[in-house]
């Protein structure tokens, strides 16, 4: 049988798109990943519940470390069909306080939302079926002209993103810049993977699932600021305002760019409120794009025996 992988299934919008595939995808195995295990097996048993999906499974990856993710692609390449048709990794944080850092030593935010699904993607890539998927979860705060807020994204290097200096800047305006860029990098791999993959007709996009409240994704604010925040965003989505939607919207279309054969011909788009969008004039920028590719490479210590794609840029 072959498989679906979703990155952060637990909760909100994978939770979300998780659910619409058990509905949609009724003869392919479903693996939830995610970092806790207890939490993750409660979502496959909603699922179940709700859907009657049989071949509904969570496996444990946190991808705030290299071991995890190695562990979790060997624990796959035994079984005895490895072949996934979708890979969709749409775990990620806006990890607000002091500067953190991945078992591996990275800034948490750009180890975890970039160069953790990074690696998924490159160690899953030899299983990947032709006419697969690859979808990254990116944010319309990659790109300045939305206007969303929160502080723009500031590409500089994978190895300075990895390993930060100090900023003057208050923790706030940090963990939103390390944020925004970090989902920046997510679109740049996007592009890449893309240009990379065409000739195996892997198909790889982007993701903007727009505003969502009501998921995790806040819990890293300060209580007061949470409560605000989300009070503000549930009111503009009954006030109908553009760009807010529910995580189900969100989780549906998510699942409708990774699987539905209406969209089979699209790849290196970003997707946003059901359509095919530009994204920012830095999502384009090939000097970023090779940079961040060769730098991840690095960082992860991916070697070319490990994956299916050639390592090196044209
Ligand atoms: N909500 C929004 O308004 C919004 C807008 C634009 C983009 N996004 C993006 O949408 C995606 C889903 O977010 P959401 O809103 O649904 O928030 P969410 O409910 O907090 O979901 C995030 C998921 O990522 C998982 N995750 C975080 N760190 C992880 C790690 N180290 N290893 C494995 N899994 C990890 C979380 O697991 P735990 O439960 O264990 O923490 C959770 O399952 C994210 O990439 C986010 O950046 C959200």
């Amino acid at each position: 049988m072959k498989s679906i992988i979703i990155t952060g299934a637990n909760s909100g919008i994978g939770f979300e798109c998780a659910l619409q595939l058990a509905n949609t995808a009724p003869d392919t195995q479903i693996i939830l990943a995610c970092r806790n295990i207890q939490i993750g097996e409660e979502a496959v048993k909603q699922i179940q519940r709700k859907t009657g999906h049989q071949n509904l499974v969570c496996w444990v990856l946190d991808l705030a470390s290299l071991k995890s993710i190695k562990k979790f692609t060997t624990d796959f390449a035994m079984l005895p069909q490895p072949v996934i048709s979708a890979l969709i990794n749409n775990a990620g944080g806006l990890f607000m306080g002091k500067t953190s850092y991945t078992m591996d030593g990275f800034e948490t935010t750009f180890g975890t939302n970039h160069l953790g699904g990074f690696y998924l993607t490159l160690l899953l890539l030899p299983f990947i079926e032709e006419n697969g998927s690859i979808t990254f979860t990116s944010s319309g705060v990659h790109d300045p002209a939305n206007h969303t807020g929160i502080a723009p994204p500031e590409y500089t290097s994978g190895r300075n993103l990895a390993f930060p200096e100090i900023s003057n800047d208050s923790e706030m305006v940090v963990a939103q810049r390390r944020y925004s860029t970090s989902k920046l990098c997510n679109i740049l791999t996007a592009y890449t993977l893309h240009q990379k993959l065409t000739e195996k007709k892997i198909r790889v996009n982007a993701f903007d699932p727009g505003k969502v409240p009501g998921t995790g994704f806040l819990r890293t604010l300060p209580s007061p600021m949470r409560l605000v925040a989300g009070l503000l965003t549930q009111l503009s989505l009954l006030l109908g305002k553009k760009d807010i939607f529910s995580a189900a919207t969100s989780g549906k279309r998510l699942a409708k760019l990774a699987c539905s054969q209406e969209l089979q011909l699209l790849s290196g788009i970003y997707y946003k409120r059901g359509q095919v969008t530009d994204s920012s004039a830095d999502s384009h920028n090939q000097t970023f794009q090779a940079e961040l590719w060769k730098s991840s490479i690095i960082l992860t210590g991916l070697e070319q025996q490990e994956t299916s794609v050639n390592l090196q840029l044209s």
